[in-house]
């Protein structure tokens, strides 16, 4: 089947198995190997993307339902000069150690820092329990995410008249 979709702001067009996953497409088909599969069966969140703006695990969606979505991974997060204000604050903050889990974190946080730009820390870590660390016990992941969020704050407040 073929299914037309935007990935990181490019219109593609994929000719696949009606079976093949949206993470499979995206890695196999398409070579965005940022996107990371684990458990496959939604559990473990490595897989996440942003799919119309929401994270969307993207084992337990088919490539050709992501037809007319616009898809964004964790490439499409920052442009080529920079990395995104999260991606900064978790490079200040040591939030990653083997980083298979980082894109889905990332895409995850994403989310919530667009949906819920006044996110509390507890809700920081309700949101982001669905992503499954190994290594860093996720105490960094939090304060990058939370002073990603006051920073986008104070920012905010500087742009105000
Ligand atoms: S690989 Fe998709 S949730 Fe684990
Ligand atoms: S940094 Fe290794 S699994 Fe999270």
């Amino acid at each position: 089947m073929k299914a037309r979709f935007e990935v990181n702001g490019r219109e593609v067009e994929v000719t696949v198995e009606p079976r093949l996953t949206l993470a499979d497409c995206l890695r196999h088909h398409l070579r965005l190997t940022g996107t990371h599969v684990g458990c496959e069966h939604g559990v473990c969140g490595a897989c996440t993307v942003l799919v119309d703006g929401a994270a969307v695990r993207s084992c337990l969606m088919l490539a050709v339902q992501a037809q007319g979505c616009d898809v964004v991974t964790v490439e499409g997060l920052s442009s080529d000069e920079a990395l995104s204000p999260l991606q900064a604050s978790f490079r200040r903050n040591h939030a990653l150690q083997c980083g298979f889990c980082t894109p889905g974190i990332l895409t995850t946080a994403h989310a919530l820092m667009r949906d819920e730009p006044d996110a509390s820390e507890e809700r920081v870590r309700e949101v982001l329990s669905g992503n499954i660390c190994r290594c860093t016990g996720y105490v960094p992941i939090v304060h990058a995410v939370v002073e990603a969020l006051r920073d986008a704050r104070a920012a905010r407040g500087k742009e105000a008249p």
